[in-house]
């Protein structure tokens, strides 16, 4: 027996020494946040191996690296079959200079990233933001994905949102898939803030020039397996978070407030998902839960929410004011100029493998503007009463195809009268 096991082992031990094992301690999937707070901004990255956690940056046309900040990893352990162990860096960075532009690599002595730069974010309220939104961007086929990287690094944006199913699907193939998206979003998301709906657990909000943002996650509504708290803790938060952007001083200095959650409250696409139902659990919420759950569109109309951004449906589409189920323009003649109601736009049609999808024939009457193409949109919240939004086709070398001022003299519950 003793015999046996020093054989085997003896056959193990120089086998285990000649394969090398790789160190990973080379930071990758770069990426930016915007925290919130005045002259802040949060750098992310992975590796693989254990290392520490600095960002050298500094101004640009300054010493380069002159400021070191350090900050924390955690370990995240995928729950693939693999259980592949990667460890997640975040360094925050202060009191950033508002407009100004650094220069800055992640990593530690054992390795740095590639040299990127960002503008820090003006946190003054006549800042006029522009953003790139969309939605269902994924690993395969993300027809949008070179246009987005080339015009973020021609400084065209500020901040990008992504509402919502990112890689598809970002554990698949034991998280590899995941891997390689935040690798192929890195020379967009290294260079501005890449903005997220958030998954299942998390709202979140900031405020940038003259908007409150609030990011929402519409998945509780439809995951109740992960608790039907969450949906009420979300619909709780939201509340108080609508009655604190309400308040005078605040609608005053941050008169547009835009939702963006996944999953629409309207849509006309030829599925049968939610949105294409007049009781949309978004929209309506759900009666056969216990207690029944409250839906979305009263709540935001209370709170006079100007704008809704949404993905999902593989396409892009453009409602006229909307407020239960009826169309509320501001005049026949000028529909988007002190609107009755809030204006919503689904941009779905980024890229990824589930490809495009259809539109029903009969588009009930708040339906707009409707695409199938590839692409995004851009969005420039001007000023206290102008928001500027354009659709990009990527189909069509980068064509604009539709375009709209919404305008508001008034904002809040009162402007709706
Ligand atoms: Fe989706």
């Amino acid at each position: 027996m003793f015999f046996a096991a020093c054989v085997s082992l003896s056959l193990v031990v120089p086998l285990l020494a000649l394969v090398p094992v790789p160190i990973w301690t080379q930071p990758e999937q770069v990426h930016l946040s915007y925290p919130g707070e005045p002259g802040s901004m949060v750098v992310t990255w992975t590796t693989f191996s254990k290392a520490e956690s600095k960002v050298e940056y500094g101004l640009l046309g300054g010493r380069l690296f002159e400021m070191t900040v350090g900050g924390k990893y955690t370990l995240f352990v995928d729950s693939g079959e693999e259980k592949r162990k990667m460890f997640i860096h975040r360094v925050t960075l202060t009191d950033l200079k508002p407009a100004a532009v650094y220069v800055y690599h992640c990593g530690s002595d054992d390795g740095w990233s590639d040299v990127f730069s960002f503008t820090a974010l003006n946190d003054s309220t006549s800042f006029s933001p522009r953003f790139a939104l969309y939605g269902d961007l994924g690993n395969e086929n993300p027809q949008s994905l070179a246009r987005l990287q080339k015009e973020t690094q021609l400084g065209m944006y500020d901040v990008i949102l992504h509402i919502g199913d990112f890689a598809y699907d970002m554990h698949e193939d034991n998280a590899r898939i995941g891997d390689e998206f935040m690798r192929q979003i890195q020379s967009i998301a290294a260079y501005v803030p890449y903005m997220t709906s958030p998954g299942n657990h998390e709202s979140t909000y900031w405020n940038l020039g003259s908007a409150h943002i609030v990011s929402i996650s519409t998945e509780v509504y439809f995951y109740l397996e992960f608790g039907l708290e969450l949906l009420f803790k979300q619909y709780e938060w939201l509340k108080k978070d609508l009655e604190e952007a309400n308040k005078p001083e605040n609608r005053a200095a941050r008169p547009w407030i835009i939702t963006m959650g996944h999953r629409p409250m309207y849509c006309s696409d030829d599925d049968q998902d939610d949105c294409t139902k007049f009781d949309s659990y978004v929209r309506l919420g759900r009666n056969d839960t216990k207690p029944p759950a409250p839906g979305l569109e009263d709540l935001f109309y209370r709170h006079g929410v100007d704008l809704e951004l949404w993905a999902h449906e593989h396409t892009y589409e453009r409602l006229w004011p909307v407020y239960g189920d009826k169309v509320y323009n501001g005049s026949k003649e000028q529909p988007y100029q002190n609107p009755k109601a809030p204006v919503h736009i689904i941009t779905g049609s980024a890229g990824c493998r589930e490809k495009t999808d259809l539109f029903n024939p009969n588009p009930r009457d708040w339906s707009a503007f409707r695409s199938t193409d590839y692409g995004y949109t851009r969005m420039q919240v001007v000023n206290t009463s102008h928001i500027y939004l354009e659709q990009v086709s990527d189909d069509q070398y980068g064509n604009v195809i539709d375009s709209i001022w919404v305008v508001k003299e008034k904002h809040g519950s009162s402007a709706w009268s």
